[in-house]
């Protein structure tokens, strides 16, 4: 018989992306038999009101140490969960070794996916030497050497366009906008397209693929709201705020050089200058997305939508 997932448990549901993933599963309709999200006591200690609310709509709440065996494994035991969807933080990327190793013994879970949405680690043949892929790349080692039960998926989602909008302050020339000043840097000439989710059609996306499963199993599923040359997105923004942006462009090798020098001092932006090089050049570009494979085509946000969001302050 076909499996339909019906049993959830989540790790990591709270944090930047995972609050979008656990939203929309909250959310879904028809909804899933349970929904629960696997969390820390801190988590439990600090974000009060969100799972409240959480609670009342449904949700199901363990604690634990996502890198204890023994609480994971009860979580298992306790949930008979049939699906667990991962969204742990870059800190906790090698502790789903062992998750998804105790996934796959437990009997009763049947799918996972694995915390990646983001960048496609598979893409070129420079992608195994990218510093940022490194602990995803071993989770999807470990996955094809040693899991024999679980069908696996990965949601590829490429850059957050709520994130990429930013700027870091500690690195303003990798890139972003900055309304207040109204001012923008955009990498080489903003000419090159990107393929971007926001971080809304990340949970959506995610549900879609629930939806989906035979076609889902075994892949890196690549879901994508629109796909936009910097210079449409400022476009965009003039067009939103009625206002002349004034515009700095960082030529793509002197990114690089900015991302060698950010590694090389170990600051926390080096990540991020890395991951915006590879989209800026061409990382999310693919033949084709899976987004209408999932039926996600017709719920995909538009870059007016993703805007305005911006503009907004993150809200609708
Ligand atoms: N495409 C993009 O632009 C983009 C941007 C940001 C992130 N991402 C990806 O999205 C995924 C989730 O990232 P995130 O930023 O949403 O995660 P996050 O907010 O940093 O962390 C998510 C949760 O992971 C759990 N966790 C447990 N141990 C941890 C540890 N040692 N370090 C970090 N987290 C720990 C915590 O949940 P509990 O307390 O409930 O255990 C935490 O709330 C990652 O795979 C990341 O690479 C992509």
């Amino acid at each position: 018989m076909a499996f339909t997932p019906s049993r959830l448990l989540i790790f990591g549901g709270t944090g930047n992306i995972g609050q979008y993933i656990t939203k929309a599963i909250l959310r879904a309709k028809p909804a899933f038999e349970s929904v629960t999200l696997f969390t820390s006591q801190k988590t439990v200690d600090t974000k009060v009101d969100l799972l409240k609310g959480w609670k009342a709509a449904g949700l199901q709440v363990t604690v634990g140490d996502v890198g204890n065996p023994k609480d994971v494994a009860e979580a298992f035991r306790a949930t008979k969960a049939d699906t667990v969807v991962s969204a742990v933080g870059r800190g906790a990327i090698d502790v789903q070794v062992d998750l998804i190793t105790l996934a796959d013994q437990s009997g009763t879970v049947k799918w996972f996916f694995p915390s990646e949405y983001g960048t496609d680690i598979e893409h070129n043949a420079k992608s195994p030497n990218e510093k940022p892929h490194q602990k995803k790349l071993a989770v999807r080692k470990h996955i094809r050497d040693n899991i024999k039960n679980l069908k696996i998926t990965y949601l590829v989602t490429g850059p957050y366009f709520d994130m990429w909008v930013n700027q870091l302050g500690e690195a303003e020339e990798i890139g972003g906008f900055n309304v207040d000043k109204k001012e923008a840097v955009l990498i080489e000439d903003g000419e090159g397209k990107i393929g971007f989710c926001t971080m809304k059609d990340v949970g959506t996306s995610l549900v879609a693929a629930l939806r989906h499963p035979e076609v889902s199993f075994g892949k890196a599923l690549k879901v994508q709201s629109f796909i936009v040359t910097p210079n449409q997105i400022l476009a965009e923004y003039e067009k939103q705020t009625g206002s002349k942006f004034q515009v700095k462009y960082t030529p793509l090798d002197k990114l690089r050089m900015y991302e060698t020098e950010l590694w090389d001092k170990g600051a926390p932006a080096a990540t991020a200058a890395t991951l915006r090089r590879i989209w800026a050049e061409g990382g999310t570009l693919y033949e084709k997305n899976d987004n209408e494979l999932i039926g996600f085509d017709k719920e995909a946000e538009s870059l007016e939508t993703a805007v305005r969001r911006a503009l907004h302050g993150g809200k609708d």
